[in-house]
């Protein structure tokens, strides 16, 4: 056998792993893939062979974009290659790091030319898993159409390709490494360097970025009892309680309640005002970051956003849209208030007071040791198996990239 992972050995430990360990002993065959920890065991397999806790739902993987193995390595590479920005200075990589679970440290996003983007980036923790793309865009429902934006946006500038694919397919077709790769990814084009088939391949290894091991999954899937401290476990009920509410926006497998799954009926993409703003007493929101409102331009929309999943929170301050709150003291600081007072300056207002806030941010009193408790709960969501592994890094072979002016 092959040296295993921690995640896979505590599963071998669990007691789902023996039906599944015998039905593999019968057809004879265990395939070990160099996703995840290459050991089946605990594990179901969507098509093409990608590995899901079998604790998580199966993902929904559009039709036009069978998951393989070749299409995940090739998106990798494309992941972390600075050869997709204009000016060969940031991979997508650069504003989504994965030591600190696949986002940056910016409160807002910084461009490959140095333009501000409106908003911060957001991690890329389970997202082959988000019901809609983005803080606030029900319209962005698939990784594919997502990566569009950061390669070929102008508005703002991040990767700043727009008007250039040629270019950037010339430099991919360059190099033997894409060569080989894009036609292992797509053996059926006759000529696979294309745009689609980057996004194809960009969603595709995104769809491999599972989160399944922190400490909270060891006790909860995994039957560790010593996996959670004490307090970790206090925090836990608070989490869940009617008192706090944070399971109601935060809840699931993957502590956020905007998620899609394969037979999952309804599908409507949810967002939330938390009460960060209330500038003008009627709910408003510092433009252009209106939320779901940007989009729609509907007055009911205004400061609605996604809520992000809780998985690894604790490694990637600051937090919300515009990374306005410094630390997970402060998270709770304005939820305790039931949203955000700002006392001075342009955005001034009673985040409390907002009359689009959801029933679900009430405000609450919490005790010094109850707010020692839910930050330790959340910091048992931070998986280092996941900010680690060396499968979703880099491909060490991936060749340097010398930016020339054309
Ligand atoms: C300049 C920094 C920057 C770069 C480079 C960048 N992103 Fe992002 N990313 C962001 C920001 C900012 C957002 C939030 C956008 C918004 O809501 O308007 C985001 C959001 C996302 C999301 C949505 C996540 C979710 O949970 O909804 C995905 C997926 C994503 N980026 C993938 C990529 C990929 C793939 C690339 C490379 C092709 C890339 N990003 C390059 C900053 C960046
Ligand atoms: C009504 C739904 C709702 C409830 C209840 C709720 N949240 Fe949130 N949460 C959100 C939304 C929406 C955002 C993003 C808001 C923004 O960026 O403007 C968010 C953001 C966060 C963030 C920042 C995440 C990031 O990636 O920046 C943390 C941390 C968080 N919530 C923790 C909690 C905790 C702890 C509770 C319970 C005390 C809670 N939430 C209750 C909807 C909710």
């Amino acid at each position: 056998m092959k040296a295993k992972c921690s995640r896979c050995l505590s599963r071998a430990r669990g007691q789902r792993s023996g039906l599944r360990v015998g039905a593999l002993l019968l057809t004879g065959v265990v395939l070990f893939t160099l996703w995840g920890c290459g050991e089946s065991e605990g594990d179901q397999e969507e098509a093409g062979g990608l590995k899901v806790p079998d604790y998580f739902p199966s993902l929904r993987i559009p039709e036009e974009n069978p998951w393989t193995e070749p299409k995940a390595e090739l998106g990798r590479g494309l992941f972390y290659d600075p050869r997709l920005s204009g000016n060969g200075t940031q991979s997508c990589a650069s504003c989504h790091p994965q030591e600190m679970g696949f986002v940056d440290d910016l409160p807002r996003a910084v461009g490959s030319t140095g333009e501000v983007h409106p908003r911060r980036s957001m991690t890329l923790t389970n997202v082959g898993w988000a019901q809609s793309l983005n803080w606030a865009n029900p319209l962005v429902t698939t990784l594919e159409q997502q990566a569009l934006t950061p390669i070929f946006g102008d508005h703002p500038v991040e990767l700043g390709m727009a008007g250039r694919e040629e270019e950037l397919l010339e430099r991919l077709g360059a190099e033997e490494w894409y060569r080989d790769r894009f036609f292992r990814a797509f053996p059926d084009d006759e000529q696979p360097f294309t745009v689609a088939n980057i996004t194809s391949a960009l969603a595709s290894f995104q769809r491999t970025l599972i989160s399944a091991n922190s400490p909270y999954d060891r006790f909860i899937y995994h039957g560790e009892s010593d996996a959670l401290s004490e307090s970790a476990r206090r925090g836990m009920t608070l989490f869940f309680s009617e008192r706090m509410e944070c399971f109601h926006c935060h809840g699931g497998f993957n502590f956020s309640d905007s998620v899609d799954h394969a037979g999952q009926t309804f599908s409507g993409a949810n967002f939330h005002v938390n009460g960060l703003y209330n500038i003008d007493g009627l709910g408003g929101y510092p433009p252009p970051n209106t939320g779901v409102h940007e989009v729609t331009g509907r007055i009911e929309d205004m400061g609605r956003f996604k809520a992000p999943t809780l998985r690894n929170v604790a490694v990637r301050a600051p937090y919300m849209h515009d990374g306005s709150v410094a630390d997970l003291n402060e998270v709770i600081d304005h939820y305790a208030e039931g949203g955000r007072t700002i006392l001075e300056g342009p955005n001034a207002g009673t985040g409390s007071m907002n009359p689009n806030k959801s029933i679900f941010v009430p405000g609450f009193l919490i005790t010094e040791e109850e707010r020692a408790d839910l930050i330790e709960f959340l910091e048992s969501l931070t998986d280092e198996e996941f900010l680690r592994n060396p499968a979703l890094g880099p491909p060490a072979d991936l060749p340097p990239f010398e930016f020339e002016e054309q």
